[in-house]
């Protein structure tokens, strides 16, 4: 399969390009044949890049853009605290990039603001890997102000946050700038080569779809006596929905994800879903469940069944099963069993890296790659499964989308929260 099936905007236009980045800098491209490397006209071709949160995926993020093209480098970076900043920066500076991290302190920020400093500070391309709450407002300032983007997965937590992120990327196509979404496995060779089978028949009509992702606990990082309580709950932002989407949306979306794209990224018309916590009964684990189980229903009668759990000294089991007429696609094994029987041979790649290498390529050839409609929906099916379980009501996809739930708090400032209790279903 091309990589072109695994993006859902792009131009097939290759021959000069203006993006807003490189009309900036007065800079033109030129690709002369399909697949050559862009010829460079005039000004530098090396895109600048502006990391926005910068933990453990932000930077590794950082790592991924600068190896998949040699042409780039890293000149700014902000978090919501100067430490984890700091920190990040230390260790790329003494990587293997260390000549390509031209940060000085002064490109270093923190705070509320550091995106939209990060965003300002002439940078080509951001890197969204913050806390997904921010991610909409993030993205539109990006957008606004003329960026490239690779936006982490979930992109948004709530409804709002949705249509933000589809009106952000509807402004990208416009203005010719990438979004890439962080939702890699739309990037990993094998998962690429079953989805194509799936969608050229190899398991007949689609039946049923089964998908998990059960898995141990993750990190807390603890409170200290001098942090406000906005500044502990961003600090340990998977415990509390308004900051993560709870983990169904932070993790399983990537499961979602995958169903959907199996789906041709066909919405489905509800969701029925239980769940609750066991284990994180304690105070500090927020207001997140620990284990989800949803079952969606499709226009066609196809159902999708969903379960994910992360409770510790239990079994993993994260797998996709795409179940048609004619037999089962096994997602994670990337194999076909049934009439037709298949099973990946080539090599896997990193997906981390692709993701990185076509976004940078997608500019550099002046057809960006803009991947919003399907980042955007498939965080809505974390979104609306989580609404179904807390609530104990199915949802339907419209009422989803035209829900009026944004789980912002009243302002951005370090001091004190109030935290929503743990969803009761039927009660609360
Ligand atoms: N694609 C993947 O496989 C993958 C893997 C891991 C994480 N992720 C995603 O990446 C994102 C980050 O996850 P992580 O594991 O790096 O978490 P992390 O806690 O290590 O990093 C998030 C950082 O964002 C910062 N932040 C919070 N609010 C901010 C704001 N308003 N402005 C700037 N910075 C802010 C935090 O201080 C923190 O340092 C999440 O959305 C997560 O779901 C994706």
């Amino acid at each position: 399969m091309n990589i072109l099936a695994a993006v859902d905007s792009r131009a097939t236009r290759r021959t000069f390009l203006k993006t807003s980045t490189a009309a900036a800098a007065g800079v033109t491209l030129v690709s002369t044949a399909l697949g050559a490397e862009p010829v460079h006209v005039g000004g530098s071709d090396e895109l600048k890049i502006g990391l926005i949160g910068c933990g453990g995926r932000g930077s590794g993020a950082v790592v991924d853009a600068l190896s998949a093209d040699p042409h780039t480098k890293l000149i700014a970076v902000g978090d919501a605290f100067a430490d984890v900043a700091k920190r990040s920066l230390a260790n790329l500076k003494g990587s293997q990039f260390a000549p390509r991290v031209d940060v000085p302190d002064e490109r270093v920020f923190s705070g509320f603001d550091a995106y939209k400093q990060v965003i300002d500070s002439g940078v080509d391309v951001v890197i969204l890997a913050e806390t997904p709450h921010f991610r909409p407002l993030h993205l539109q300032y990006a957008i606004d102000k003329g960026k490239h983007v690779f936006a982490e997965k979930p992109v948004a937590v709530d409804p709002a946050g949705i249509r933000s992120v589809l009106a952000s990327c509807a402004q990208a196509k416009e203005k010719n700038l990438a979004v890439v979404s962080g939702l890699c496995y739309r990037y990993h060779k094998p998962k690429m080569e079953i989805v194509q089978q799936i969608h050229d028949g190899a398991v007949g009509d689609i039946v049923t779809m089964h998908t998990s992702y059960n898995t141990g606990g993750l990190w807390h990082r603890g409170r200290q006596p001098n942090w406000s309580e906005m500044e502990y709950q961003i600090r340990n932002w998977l415990y509390f929905t308004w900051l993560s989407g709870d983990f169904i949306c932070e993790q399983h979306v990537h499961s979602l994800d995958k169903m959907a794209w199996a789906m041709k990224d066909q919405t489905p018309l509800k969701v029925s879903s239980v769940g609750g916590r066991q284990q994180r009964t304690d105070a500090k684990y927020g207001n997140v469940y620990d284990h989800f189980c949803s079952v969606f229903t499709y226009p066609t009668g196809v159902k999708m069944f969903s379960f994910c759990r992360q409770q510790s000294g239990c079994d993993t089991d994260v797998n996709d099963y795409v179940m048609g007429t004619k037999g089962t696609a096994d997602l994670m094994q990337a194999k076909i069993t049934g009439e037709k029987e298949w099973k990946f041979s080539g090599r896997a790649g990193n997906m981390y890296r692709d993701e990185h290498v076509e976004l940078f390529r997608s500019i550099r050839e002046g057809a960006p790659i803009n991947n919003g409609q399907y980042m955007a929906n498939s965080t809505m099916l974390a979104i609306m499964a989580r609404m179904s379980a807390y609530s104990g009501k199915d949802v339907t996809w419209d009422e989803a989308m035209k829900s009026g739930l944004d789980l912002s708090p009243k302002k951005y400032e370090w001091g004190e929260l109030t935290t929503l209790p743990v969803a009761i279903p039927g009660v609360s």
